[in-house]
């Protein structure tokens, strides 16, 4: 089988350092690639946000299967070019991948389909901001919640208990020209589960917790994640499940109902509130990092997965099988992230980091006269597997060790509280959740 996998980031080298695991292992191809991809894939320089030299490249490769990882060209239709030029794409139309364009679209398909969320307000007008603030957080002894409407990596949401700072925001993204959505405040450890679809049926993969702040104890500003793990030993049994009933199938059948079938990946982002399970964010693709560590524990053949969805022959039985490793990802991030980044720095130890028994995807990489170098704000992700959160966590931090990258930073808690849960435990079945965040920003 031929694989063509659009997008130049962490999760697109995880999904073809994935399908390369196949067996047999298909023959794959990127665009545009990043180095670490150029190791497993042929590259080719058609770039994300160009739609015509994706269908070009296409037409010359002649894949049997088009994968395309970011919602930037899944927004822009470049699924929907594809689909016309004659190719099975995983990867859901501009119609469908609207549920990651626009928030306030979102919330409208979520209350269709009766999925639980929070409530929200979508401002328009910076004379709406304050009674809009009200609404959702009428007591004011809440973090206010404020989002930017449209696509903005990870980074267009502010949480704070600062009403001034959520203004401040909110009038940012108004004069702008953005629409903003207020939104309750939800308590509780955050869960994404990401939901493959072929339009009609649904199959899930494991579920993974993302580290979204910049800093260690939830500290710092939000970004498009710093580290995530796989699985959760103290989610709630049933988790699963509950997320398919309440969220992924009404969701995809509401969809399916306006003639927008969603074809690719439902990413759904949780929390699991004191008063039950709501979606944080939908989003139209996988996931990064958690990506990384999702399927990192994937043991059943992850292409033929991903053509049966495209073909819109996805078994609504399939179960998948997995590794009882856990695995974790730790993000490496540039100088400055996730404010003003400073590219270019070289990077070097990866040789180092993978002897100690990880392996490191490349996000914002780039060669320059033969040297690797940075290219954007998360850099790389070190990922590592172990018997369990614990060992994986210690085995992904010691390997972080060795990368040098003038200015980086990296957290050190990812899947702290997890793995020291999971160990204290040691045959109790339920412990506390970790993860409840506090406000900080
Ligand atoms: P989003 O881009 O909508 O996923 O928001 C980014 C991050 O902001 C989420 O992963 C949460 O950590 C936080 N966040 C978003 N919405 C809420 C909410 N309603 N309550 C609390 N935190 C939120
Ligand atoms: N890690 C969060 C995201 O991919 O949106």
């Amino acid at each position: 089988m031929k694989i063509l996998v659009i997008g130049s980031g962490g999760r697109e080298h995880a999904i073809i350092r994935r399908l390369a695991a196949d067996h047999p292992a298909p023959e794959l191809h990127a665009a545009p690639g990043n180095p670490g991809i150029a190791q497993l894939a042929t590259v080719h320089d058609a770039s994300v946000s160009d739609l015509d030299a994706q269908v070009r490249l296409a037409q010359e490769i002649q894949p049997d299967l088009v994968v395309i990882g970011p919602e930037a060209p899944l927004v822009a239709g470049a699924a929907d070019r594809l689909r016309e030029a004659g190719f099975a794409v995983f990867g859901p139309s501009a119609a469908a991948a609207h549920l990651e364009g626009s928030k306030s679209w979102a919330k409208e398909i979520m209350a269709a389909a009766g999925v639980p969320t929070a409530a929200s307000v979508t401002v328009t007008a910076l004379a709406q901001l304050e009674a809009g603030l009200d609404r959702v957080n009428p007591l004011n002894d809440v973090p206010f919640v404020v989002k930017a409407d449209g696509l903005a990596a990870g980074k267009g949401v502010v949480v704070t208990t600062d009403r001034e700072a959520a203004i401040t925001h909110a009038e940012a993204v108004l004069t702008a020209g953005g629409q903003v959505v207020l939104e309750e405040y939800l308590d509780g450890p955050e869960v994404s589960l990401f939901c493959l679809s072929d339009g009609t049926r649904v199959v899930p993969l494991a579920p993974a917790q993302d580290f979204k702040r910049a800093l260690d104890g939830d500290e710092g500003p939000n970004t498009g994640g710093m580290g995530a793990y796989s699985p959760l030993p103290w989610a709630p049994a049933g988790l699963t499940e509950e997320v398919l009933e309440k969220v992924a199938r009404p969701t995809i059948a509401e969809l399916a109902a306006r003639d927008i079938p969603f074809v690719g990946v439902l990413y759904c982002g949780l929390a699991l509130t004191s008063r039950g399970m709501r979606v944080v964010e939908f989003n139209a693709r996988f996931g990064d990092p958690e990506t990384q560590v999702v399927l990192e524990r994937l043991t059943s053949p992850f292409a033929p997965l991903l053509l049966g969805a495209a073909r819109g022959e996805l078994a609504a039985d399939t179960e998948l099988t997995w590794s009882e490793d856990a695995a974790v990802a730790v993000v490496v991030a540039g100088a400055g992230y996730p404010a003003a980044v400073r590219t270019g720095d070289p990077i070097t130890g990866i040789d180092a980091c993978e002897a100690l028994g990880a392996h490191v995807i490349h996000a914002g990489t780039a060669s320059a006269d033969g040297a690797l170098v940075s290219a954007g704000g998360r850099v790389l992700s070190v990922v590592a597997t172990g018997e369990d959160l614990e060992q994986a966590r210690d085995r992904a931090l010691a390997a972080t060790e060795g990368i040098a990258l003038d200015g980086s930073h990296h957290r050190t808690d990812i899947a702290r509280l997890a793995a020291a849960e999971a160990r204290s435990a040691q045959g109790v079945t339920e412990p506390a959740a970790p993860g409840t965040r506090e406000e900080t920003a």
